[in-house]
């Protein structure tokens, strides 16, 4: 990471330099700003707003977003003084600037000289100037004037004081219009495939072009797949490979601006706002790039969630697995944009609960956020996002909700950098239930494209192991490969489709080594090209879980079946999917089917192996209850204390601090022990409710 690089430097520097203070100290804990266009205002407001974002606590101010046409209104015409002017003023109230650069919105005058940087969609229309996002990366005439206004920008504030960090465009995405289908996303994507593969005849062989004759003579040959030109279903293999291309030429765009940057800014960190659950962009891919991993967070918009009150709070679990995703990439992550309140592009955009705004600032903060940026500071008075709420009315001074409720979070942030222990040492019950949640984006991209089932939902199975983790209060890294499992003690890697022989090797060691490793229904059922193998079933872990997959079922809606727990004597019903296991000797079955032709067989089983142990969830429970039966086993068998919240109550610690959260709609007891009184709210947690206290221990560990 670069930013430790710069801390080493300074340590080597020569008595009388000046030493660079490091970006992210760790007593500033979580830094929280705000984004803000001033563009978009008049100038005689600019001072204003931003002395009423330091009077409210805030501590950075970000900006630059989507401003090129200001920044460069004719090409070559470059004009700063507006900005600089800002930044100015935010030095002089004391804000950081995070500045931002502004290639997600190509000027007027560049899409009408140069029509072909704008992608092409499936449908072959040429996307048109008036939003953003509508360039392709790909197009070497987008990057050479992105190259001009990067370096002009890093130019002028690259070693500006008053400048923290920037952040490369905005939300990397087609905004759900993916692909892009312009002959130089073609010729991008055919170089890479050459690359790759070195030989047609290899890619024939990897994408199955036997099937259908669709086999290729030569690269040239090959077209992005579009399943808006087919008459039938596009190949899977070349869909797989379109998406792993796209994610990497996403990585590469990245790097290309952080390149730019790296030229001229000094001590100064570079990110980019990666979005919540997003699949096409994997953050992973830029780990090296960047010195954060931020990302974007608007949890309520529409969707119901939990419970009755769950569309105006959002759902805690996935907020929790993204949280622990973008920290687990290098230890750095921060959330770049967090909804503030009503936004404007959901399904509906109803009102948030009072309290949820502070409830997912402190929920950010337990998963480790190092930086908070709230989306944004003023409501547009014009635009598309009119109705989007702010830190501010539509008057431009006076606070809504969400800011109330910002500043009361940004008071408790500072609080607690008050009161933070000096040393604060995890504790061991916590730290001992440490899981390594091992996720690919390869899985996401083969199971979502050949889901089998209308209703499989990859993320939907995977999140059910996320909340049966943090049921039992298990703190979680969500890791990739390339990680060492060894810290952990407890592994989960749900229908992990897509792997080769050297993995399953690495979960056997693990497991020999004392590993507890949780698999789930379709693990290791195709290699890493997403082809079947020439042999049984998910032939290379059946040894390793020690049984056979004799075959999976599925159900049309709204059927279920039934599997029973013979430990717990409860029943758990099933919709999505439920494999007929044929256990081998040493083996034991922990859920058996209930009914269907096949009742009576086993539907999940573990097994020791050396000095640990290996279980498999054959089926995927409408509750995910079953799936938290068998993961709290897991732990109590290897002799873990583990504790019993309720669904939607997260309770994680930080620096010295517990942090209970209450996502759930009904009132829950915070786990604080007798006589501990909390910094922060109280034993009783409201829906949207949050305490925090110091204290060993949460109250309510059971387990041995
Ligand atoms: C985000 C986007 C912002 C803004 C916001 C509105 O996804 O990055 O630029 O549009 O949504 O909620």
């Amino acid at each position: 990471m670069r930013h430790l690089l710069l801390a080493v430097l300074s340590l080597a520097l020569p008595a009388g330099a000046a030493a660079q203070a490091p970006p992210f100290p760790e007593k500033d804990m979580m830094t929280v700003g705000v984004y803000y266009y001033p563009e978009a205002w008049p100038r005689g407001q600019w001072g204003r707003d931003l002395a009423n974002m330091k009077r409210f606590g805030f501590e950075f101010v970000h900006m630059g977003e989507f401003a090129w046409a200001f920044m460069e209104p004719e090409e070559g015409r470059f004009d700063f003084e507006w900005l600089e002017t800002n930044v100015r003023l935010a030095a002089e109230q004391g804000l950081k600037v995070v500045l931002c650069t502004p290639s997600a919105t190509p000027p007027a005058w560049l899409s009408r000289k140069h029509p072909e940087i704008l992608m092409v969609d499936a449908r072959g229309r040429r996307m048109a100037h008036g939003s953003r996002e509508h360039a392709t990366w790909s197009s070497p005439v987008y990057r050479q004037y992105v190259e001009r206004i990067v370096t002009e920008m890093a130019r002028r504030f690259g070693d500006n004081p008053a400048v923290w960090g920037w952040q490369i465009d905005n939300e990397l995405s087609h905004y759900g219009r993916n692909y892009s289908y312009a002959d130089v996303d073609r010729d991008r994507f055919r170089a890479w495939l050459e690359a790759r593969y070195g030989t047609i005849e290899k890619l024939n062989g990897a994408w199955g072009t036997a099937f259908w004759s669709q086999r290729y003579n030569g690269f040239d040959q090959i077209d992005i797949p579009n399943p808006d030109e087919l008459v039938a279903a596009p190949n899977e293999h070349a869909l797989l490979d379109l998406q792993r291309w796209f994610a990497e030429e996403a990585a590469d765009y990245i790097r290309f601006q952080a390149g730019l940057l790296r030229r001229h800014v000094r001590n100064q960190w570079v990110t980019t706002n990666f979005m919540h659950l997003h699949k096409e962009v994997y953050p992973p891919l830029s780990a090296k790039d960047l010195d954060i991993m931020t990302w974007t967070l608007y949890p309520a918009h529409g969707d119901l969630n939990e419970g009755p009150l769950g569309f105006r709070l959002g759902d805690g679990t996935s907020i929790s697995f993204m949280g622990d995703f973008m920290r687990s990439i290098t230890g750095l992550h921060g959330l770049m944009e967090l909804q503030p309140g009503q936004v404007n592009w959901g399904s509906v955009n109803p009102q948030l609960l009072p309290g949820a705004v502070r409830n997912w600032i402190l929920r950010t903060y337990a998963l480790g956020s190092r930086l908070l940026c709230t989306y944004r500071y003023r409501q547009p008075l014009f635009g598309n996002e009119q109705y989007h709420y702010g830190i501010v009315g539509t008057d431009g001074v006076t606070l809504t909700s969400g800011g109330e409720e910002y500043v009361q979070a940004m008071r408790e942030v500072r609080l607690l950098r008050e009161k933070r222990p000096p040393a604060p040492q995890e504790p061991a019950r916590y730290a001992a239930r440490r899981t390594a949640f091992l996720y690919n984006v390869d899985n996401r991209f083969d199971l979502d494209n050949h889901p089998q089932t209308v209703r499989w939902s990859t993320m939907g199975h995977l999140l059910k192991y996320e909340r049966a983790l943090k049921g039992l209060g298990a703190p979680v890294d969500v890791i990739t490969e390339d990680k060492d499992f060894s810290p952990y003690r407890f592994l989960v890697a749900p229908a992990y489709q897509l792997l080769d022989a050297a993995l399953v090797e690495r979960w056997r060691a693990y497991a020999e080594g004392g590993g507890h490793l949780i698999l789930s229904l379709r693990t290791g059922t195709k290699d890493r090209n997403a082809h079947l193998w020439e042999g049984p079933w998910a032939a290379p872990v059946l040894d390793l879980i020690g049984a056979r997959v004799a075959f999976y079922d599925v159900l049309p809606p709204p059927l279920q079946g039934r599997v029973l727990s013979p430990l717990s004597g409860r029943a758990y019903d099933w919709a999505v999917w439920a494999e007929v296991l044929k256990p081998a000797a040493g083996t034991t079955v922990l859920a058996r089917h209930g009914d269907q032709f096949y009742a009576g067989e086993a539907a999940a089983v573990t097994r020791r192996l050396g000095r640990g142990s290996v279980t498999y969830v054959g089926v995927e429970t409408v509750s995910g209850d079953l799936e938290r039966e068998i993961v709290r086993r897991v732990f109590t068998k290897a002799g873990v204390a583990i504790d019993d919240y309720p669904d939607q109550l997260f309770v994680d610690w930080r620096d010295g601090f517990w942090i209970a959260s209450n996502f759930s709609s009904t009132v829950q007891a915070a786990p604080i022990p007798a006589g501990v009184t909390p910094l922060v709210g109280s034993r009783r947690l409201p829906p949207a409710g949050v305490a925090i206290w110091t204290e060993a221990a949460p109250a309510r560990a059971i387990g041995r």
